[in-house]
């Protein structure tokens, strides 16, 4: 380009009166042009590549479905399934775990006799999945045929015609909707859907795509005594979230976020891993949830290669190197016993957001990595004020940092959940701009309250063990 441009002005300046000056001229004005519409078709095939976070929304259930957890043991009580021991071992759970005292129950849990209908459990899905989607349609003033993508992820409750259905259906989506229903996948299936969304938006041009994150608890509580299966019944609580994506070049400048990476990571095909989390009936038949004691092993052989994988694509080159040169000292020379460097992940993320996974993997998470506990507050309050919504957890911290003011333009968001599989997601996100908090952010009108200072919590209580 240069060599060109260098020519003509020589030629301008020595034949300015030749004909051959206008061609060379022409020339010269036809390279550039074409040079130009490459460079418009590179930069437009890169911007299309993107994949954009419009807005979400995460469902504030009604004031009147608030539990404290005196309430909840209250209510467990008056049901007659539990043996004294599982009340006491409740109380402590919820105590322990870092639950506060304003989580929400479905109306089931608030009456006399604990006996859910299919009408019980759709009553909840309606108030949970409808209550995102009409507050994120509103928030983002998107009309509902421009989507064309839905995906609901819901791990245990599940139904015929599927979720989506029930959503097209009360929407009234278009008829050429491509719908996928995730069931089972556990608690990270709502970044699994993030994934599976980025890949769609990728053959379906011009659309739209919504997710709904979910847990819809009324037909799950477990009614034995069994501790292994009961922990669900102390920490799960009602929630849901609905996020809009979208692939349109026009969308960057009204977008909150850009996607930069999904990783996923799964260890389903060793037997530990899978029998980890596991739904099955006790020695009474009762069905339920087992949580047993490989939980943890099995949890950070997962997340480990996940955060790996999140490392290498995000750290600075400086966090890197040292990394590299520590490992090969070590495989050198092992008689130096140099202990394994752990790079500093708060160079590369501003937010770090981790499903709430229990106090003893999250103490884990943030030791390892070395976040702050301003990093975990995210998630510690979110379970601490809105329980285990399993799935739309991640959600709900993400709106925490909002409401807090924290995002600021060009920051990193790493979303990261892990569940029954075993499975573990990350998402990692740049914020478009600097993100102010909302009348529709669940946390706006109390933000001030939190954080709530749970540093004096008694040590988690055992369990993995079952009672029978
Ligand atoms: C969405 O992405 C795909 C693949 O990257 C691209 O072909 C399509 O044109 C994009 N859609 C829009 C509206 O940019
Ligand atoms: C399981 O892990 C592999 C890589 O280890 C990944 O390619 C795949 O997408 C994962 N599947 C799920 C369901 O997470
Ligand atoms: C990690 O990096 C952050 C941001 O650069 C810094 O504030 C923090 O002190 C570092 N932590 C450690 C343990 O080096
Ligand atoms: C929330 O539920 C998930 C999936 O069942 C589990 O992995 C996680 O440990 C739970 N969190 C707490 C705080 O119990």
């Amino acid at each position: 380009m240069m060599f060109i441009i260098n020519l003509n002005l020589k030629d301008f300046n020595e034949f300015h009166t030749y004909p051959i000056l206008n061609t060379n001229a022409e020339i010269m004005f036809l390279a550039l042009l074409i040079c130009l519409l490459l460079l418009c078709f590179l930069m437009n095939k890169r911007t299309s590549c993107k994949v954009y976070l419009i807005d979400f929304a995460c469902y504030k259930p009604l004031t009147s479905q608030m539990c404290t957890r005196e309430l909840a043991v209250k209510e467990t009580i008056r049901s007659g399934y539990f043996s004294e021991e599982t009340l006491d071992f409740m109380k402590k759970t919820m105590e322990r775990s870092g639950l506060g005292d304003k989580t929400y129950l479905p109306d089931i849990f608030f009456r006399p006799k604990y006996d859910p209908s299919m009408k019980d459990a759709r009553q909840e899905v309606e108030m949970t999945i409808f209550g995102s989607i009409d507050t994120l349609l509103a928030k983002t003033g998107v009309r509902c045929e421009d989507i064309g993508i839905l995906i609901v992820n819901c791990c245990i409750y599940n139904t015929s015609p599927s979720v989506t259905s029930l959503i097209v259906n009360r929407y009234k989506f278009k008829k050429s909707i491509i719908t996928y229903n995730l069931v089972g996948m556990g608690c990270s299936a709502g970044l699994l859907a993030i994934g599976l969304a980025k890949q769609l938006l990728q053959v379906h041009r011009n659309s739209y795509a919504m997710i709904v994150s979910t847990e819809i608890i009324t037909e799950n509580c477990y009614t034995g005594n069994d501790r292994s299966k009961f922990l669900i019944n102390c920490l799960f609580r009602m929630g849901g979230a609905a996020i809009l994506l979208s692939n349109r070049t026009s969308d960057h400048k009204t977008a909150k976020y850009l996607l930069l990476h999904t990783i996923h990571t799964n260890t389903s095909s060793s037997d530990r891993s899978y029998n980890s989390i596991i739904r099955e009936e006790d020695n009474a038949g009762i069905v339920g949830i087992t949580i047993n004691k490989h939980l943890i092993s099995a949890a950070i052989a997962t997340i480990r290669p996940n955060v790996a994988t999140v490392g290498n694509l995000i750290l600075p080159i400086h966090e890197k190197m040292i990394y590299m040169i520590i490992h090969m000292l070590r495989k050198l020379f092992p008689a130096m016993k140099l202990r394994p460097y752990v790079p500093n992940y708060s160079t590369a993320v501003d937010h770090f957001l981790p499903h709430v996974g229990g106090r003893p993997v999250l103490d884990e998470l943030q030791k390892t990595l070395g976040f702050s506990d301003e990093n975990m507050e995210a998630s510690r309050m979110t379970f601490y004020r809105y329980g285990n919504t399993s799935s739309s957890s991640i959600w709900y911290e993400l709106a925490y940092v909002e409401a807090k003011r924290r995002v600021r333009k060009g920051n990193r968001v790493w979303q990261i959940a892990f569940g029954s599989g075993f499975k573990c997601q990350s998402v990692i996100w740049h914020a478009m701009e600097t993100v102010d908090r909302d009348d529709k952010n669940p946390w706006t009108d109390e933000i001030a309250a939190f954080p709530v200072d749970l540093t004096d919590l008694q040590p988690f209580p055992e369990f993995f063990e079952s009672l029978n």
